[in-house]
């Protein structure tokens, strides 16, 4: 099975006074999603934006949107996220009791839904939704910050899930940079976020191209 390989920045650690800068540079550098990390406070310990923030980068990016809500009570908000654009519609299962219903939901507001899980939870937790979401997201660092370590554990449960759905969409979140992202691929995962490694280069266009050429041709040399 062949999937897609995709790089998806998470501006979580761009500048945001030069967002639409930051926008266009990965949309030059080779991105095919953005990837918008919704913090709460409350899920996890850090506060990022909302969906009028997600309206204005809508605004400034010919690529999706792709929202990974990291918030308590999704339900009260994936009707905001859709309506600000969002084409991935991503929650965490540790933060509803009622996974089935609102991917459903998210279906309905015409998003396509996805399910993300702690490194700690195991993936037997989705096992049902997988027939639903069209993507699941292995979180490879415990969500709430950019810039940490990627769990090495986390890759083993992408090898499992992948050996479960040869056609899923695996996405991967936290501490991937150009020096693990093969060990990633690997893996099984076949949606890769990158935040810092691209953010916080000092040319975030040519890092972003980096990060494509690393796998769309996992031979190439940095
Ligand atoms: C963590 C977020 C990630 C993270 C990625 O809670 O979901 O998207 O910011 O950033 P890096 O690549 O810096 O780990
Ligand atoms: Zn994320």
């Amino acid at each position: 099975m062949n999937l897609t390989q995709i790089i998806a920045p998470s501006v979580l650690n761009a500048n945001f006074l030069e967002l639409g800068k930051n926008l266009q540079a990965i949309e030059q550098g080779g991105a095919e999603l953005i990837h918008l990390d919704i913090m709460d406070g409350h899920f996890v310990p850090n506060i990022s934006f909302g969906p009028t923030i997600a309206q204005n980068i809508k605004k400034g990016t010919s690529l999706p949107l792709d929202c990974h809500l990291m918030i308590s009570n999704p339900e009260n908000y994936v009707e905001a996220f859709a309506k600000a654009g969002a084409h991935y519609i991503c929650i965490h299962a540790e933060t509803t009791n009622h996974l089935d219903r609102l991917l459903h939901r998210i279906e309905e507001l015409g998003c396509i839904p996805a399910v993300s899980i702690n490194p700690a939870t195991p993936i037997e937790s989705i096992r049902h939704s997988l027939d639903i979401v069209q993507m699941v997201l292995i979180m490879s660092v415990n969500p709430g910050f950019g810039g940490q370590k990627l769990i090495p554990y986390t890759l083993d449960k992408i090898k499992n899930l992948r050996d479960q759905k040869p056609e899923l969409n695996i996405q991967i979140d936290g501490g991937i940079k150009l020096d693990n992202i093969q060990e990633a691929q690997n893996a099984g995962a076949n949606i890769f976020v990158v935040g810092s490694a691209i953010f916080e280069s000092p040319d975030p266009q040519a890092t972003c191209q980096k990060f494509v050429e690393k796998i769309k041709n996992p031979s190439s040399i940095d």
